[in-house]
């Protein structure tokens, strides 16, 4: 059974209770229109905690004006049925008063990971997005939080928040789950017709083959540079950004080295904004 909570009193009262039995507790912060990169989420947890928790809350701290907080998509109650299905226990699906009351004041800030690829295209979003899982992880105290490298950046971003914060949650990370073309799975593909999906479907293919380059000795400016040129003539209308970084640091990566390294990439298409990161192996 599913219970559902709306106030940050009752989740914690749930998990005293649970940790006074000695459960271990796993969350999982999303912002609903849950779809299966969601359930690898909750699968994750389901398997190593013996208690889960899924988050409901799209956080208009982390939308810029012009973005699309007002249409986001969200169905509550198809995403309680999801939750439900995949096992997790509770919901937590706070207010925007819940969350952030009259007078609230605190922003937190992760220097340096936060400049670059998509810290430096949504200024404030990554800020926004430490707000609410600094949050989240305060007011839920599990022993593990779950994230998905689809959100490369925001994944490295939590996890050195959570470190330099003394947040002792463990952040685990998920692969990013993708459909049978590669296409990472995001609650913004519902916004494409099937046209778009089409080129959508080549993102991977084309950022899968310039990761591919670099690692066979490719510079990696060079080989960006052609993806971008790819994307733009497989359908994509603009490029926000296509890199190679550090996989921990994010630092650009002008020669590959021992350390690891990934390209990220962001673009526009009709009304979404895609992106998506694949390791250089
Ligand atoms: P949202 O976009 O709903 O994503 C919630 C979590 O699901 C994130 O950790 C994200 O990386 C993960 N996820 C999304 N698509 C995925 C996929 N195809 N494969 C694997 N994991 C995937 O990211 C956010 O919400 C918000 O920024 C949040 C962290 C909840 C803070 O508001």
């Amino acid at each position: 059974m599913t219970v559902t909570f709306e106030t940050i009193a009752a989740m914690r009262a749930k998990v005293a209770a649970w940790k006074a039995d000695r459960v271990s507790v796993g969350l999982v912060p999303t912002m609903g229109g849950l779809h299966a990169g969601h359930v690898a989420l909750i699968d994750a947890s389901v398997a190593a905690c013996d208690k889960t928790i899924v988050t409901i809350f799209v956080n208009p701290t982390q939308f810029g004006a012009n973005e699309d907080l007002d249409n986001y998509p969200s169905d509550r109650q198809t995403d309680l049925e999801t939750l439900s299905t995949a096992g997790a226990d509770a919901a937590f699906v706070p207010s925007v008063g819940e969350m952030y009351p009259d007078g609230f004041a605190t922003r937190v800030i992760v220097d340096g990971l936060t400049d670059c690829l998509c810290g430096a295209s949504r200024p404030g979003h990554m800020d926004g997005v430490t707000q609410v899982v600094s949050k989240l992880l305060n007011q839920a105290q599990a022993d593990r939080a779950y994230f998905g490298e689809k959100d490369w950046q925001q994944l490295a971003v939590i996890r050195r928040m959570a470190r330099d914060l003394d947040i002792p949650t463990e952040i685990v990370e998920v692969p990013t789950v993708r459909d049978e073309f590669g296409l990472a799975l995001s609650s913004r593909n519902s916004y494409l017709d099937t046209v778009q999906i089409e080129v959508a479907r080549k993102f991977n293919v084309i950022l899968r083959k310039a990761a591919y380059d670099i690692a066979a000795g490719g510079a990696p400016a060079e080989e960006c540079a052609k993806a971008a040129e790819a994307i733009l003539a497989a359908g994509f209308e603009k490029i926000d950004y296509v890199e190679c970084r550090d996989s921990e640091s994010l630092a650009a990566v002008e020669a590959l080295s021992e350390r690891p390294a990934r390209i990220f990439a962001a673009a526009f298409l009709g009304p979404a904004r895609l992106i998506d990161n694949h390791a250089v192996v």
